[in-house]
């Protein structure tokens, strides 16, 4: 029978700590953001109203925060959309991941007291947000298997996967949703493939992930919040099953090595392992999927560039590049000051945030010339930086890089495409791309 200790205990933990936790990171800053937002702050506005945003209308934001110099001091933090500075902050020792301790200690406390337990890709110990030795320690243990090297090895298969699915969207009558039908069953097959996750586990995988995806945003609602909390908690216990099964059954995939890691090679607890592994499976389709939707609607959009495509394939993996400069599945990153220290001439106080707009330092005119055009041929496409640079640079850029080569490329050889009215972009804030993509397609004769 449960006692009424434990009634209490599971109150506390299921109602009362997910609501402070709300409270305290998600409606609180919300408030204020929308506050800040409608007195014109750059920042407030690009975090409030950049979801509602094409990447046509966000650049002009942009160059409203570039007006005011390399780095922008905004109520909240600082801000950047200059190439140089994002660039800088990324690669320095001085700044580093996550939140600053809050200066407030009764508010610092309240938020370590209602912290999850269970998986969050922006909390400890997920690699996004650990620096130093267990930084390097995770990610030494996955890294080898997405070398440029290792990811060559895997284009074959990639090639094969996007010619099944290019089958099934031929025997499509009507017309399709691009998103659902193609963008992202190609990474989750791949990904999935990686790290030994069976066929029959990839649908649920993408409906864990698409819940879970606002779990980057600030100033999410409260129902948003609940339904990325149930998803994060399902994802963790599928993790614990899936491990179960292949420790029981081990196979030559990520996962299984990961799990038979010695000591020698920095064994991981299972709390590391869950982050390690949950953020590579989730990492690996999550952004990948904005950058096929994002890459098809550009390339639709100028049917002159995709017929220079189609006459000369070398200029695939440029392509690609660019559209990740143009529209980046990820907008923007941030890091606190480590130790006071000087940014582009200014002071910068310790624990200070910066908002880090990957996006945004893509159109940086001192680095692009004429940036807001899309060019398949830009030389210097690849210069972008939504992979985000230093020691977090991402570690599946290669794999997305491929990805999106075979992917479009296959897509285009096999269809001309009619884009149809009622697209809609995804409603995260941080991760850009599109929810749906109704299109027409007709077999190119070929
Ligand atoms: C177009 C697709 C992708 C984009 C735009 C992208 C973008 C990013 C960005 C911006 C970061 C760093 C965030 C920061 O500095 O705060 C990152 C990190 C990461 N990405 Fe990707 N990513 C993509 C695909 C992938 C894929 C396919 C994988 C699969 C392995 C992956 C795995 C990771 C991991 C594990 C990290 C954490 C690295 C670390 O913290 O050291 N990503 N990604």
């Amino acid at each position: 029978m449960t006692t009424t200790a434990e009634l209490v205990s599971g109150v506390v933990t299921n109602r009362v700590k997910p609501l402070v936790r709300w409270g305290l990171t998600h409606a609180v800053p919300s408030r204020v953001l929308k506050d800040g937002a409608d007195k014109g702050d750059l920042q407030a506005r690009l975090t409030v109203e950049a979801q509602n945003l094409s990447p046509e209308e966000i650049a002009e934001l942009f160059s409203q925060i570039r007006a005011q110099g390399p780095l922008v001091r905004s109520t909240f933090s600082y801000v950047s959309v200059d190439h140089a500075v994002v660039k800088e902050v990324l690669s320095s020792t001085q700044f580093r991941t996550g939140f600053p301790g809050d200066d407030r200690p009764a508010i610092s406390r309240l938020v370590q007291w209602s912290r999850r337990e269970g998986l969050h890709p922006v909390e400890p110990p997920s690699m996004l947000v650990t620096d130093g030795d267990d930084h390097t320690r995770y990610r030494k243990l996955v890294s080898r298997v997405f070398t440029a090297r290792a990811v060559e090895g895997l284009r074959e298969r990639t090639e094969a996967i996007a010619a099944g699915l290019l089958d099934e969207l031929a025997a499509a009558t009507g017309p399709v949703d691009l998103v659902a039908a193609y963008c992202e069953k190609l990474p989750v097959a791949v990904i999935s493939e990686i790290l030994g996750v069976p066929e029959s586990e990839r649908a649920n995988v993408l409906r864990m992930g698409g819940h879970a995806a606002a779990s980057l945003d600030l100033g999410i609602d409260w129902s948003t919040f609940r339904t990325v909390d149930g998803a994060l908690d399902e994802f963790d216990e599928w993790l614990g099953k899936h491990f179960d099964h292949l420790r029981a059954n081990p196979g030559d995939d990520l996962f299984s090595t990961l799990l038979h890691a010695t000591d020698d090679e920095g064994r991981l607890s299972e709390r590391e392992l869950k982050a390690t592994a949950g953020l590579v499976l989730a990492a690996g389709f999550e952004t990948t999927v904005n950058l096929l939707s994002n890459a098809i609607r550009l390339l639709v959009e100028h049917p002159e560039q995709l017929a220079g495509l189609r006459a000369d394939p070398s200029g695939w993996g440029n392509a690609v590049d660019e559209a990740l400069r143009y529209d980046p599945p990820v907008l923007l990153t941030g890091r606190s000051a480590a130790e006071d220290t000087e940014v582009a001439g200014q002071h910068v106080g310790e624990g200070s945030m910066t908002t880090l707009v990957l996006a945004g330092a893509n159109r940086d005119p001192q680095v692009f010339d004429n940036p807001d055009a899309f060019d398949v041929a830009r030389e210097n496409a690849r210069d972008h930086l939504s992979f985000s640079a230093g020691r977090h640079f991402c570690l599946g850029a290669a794999l997305a890089r491929m990805e999106g080569e075979v992917g479009l490329r296959a897509f285009f050889d096999r269809f001309d495409v009619e884009l149809l009215p009622g697209a809609g972009r995804r409603p995260t804030r941080i991760l850009r791309g599109y929810e749906t993509l109704p299109a027409r397609l007709v077999q190119r004769s070929n």
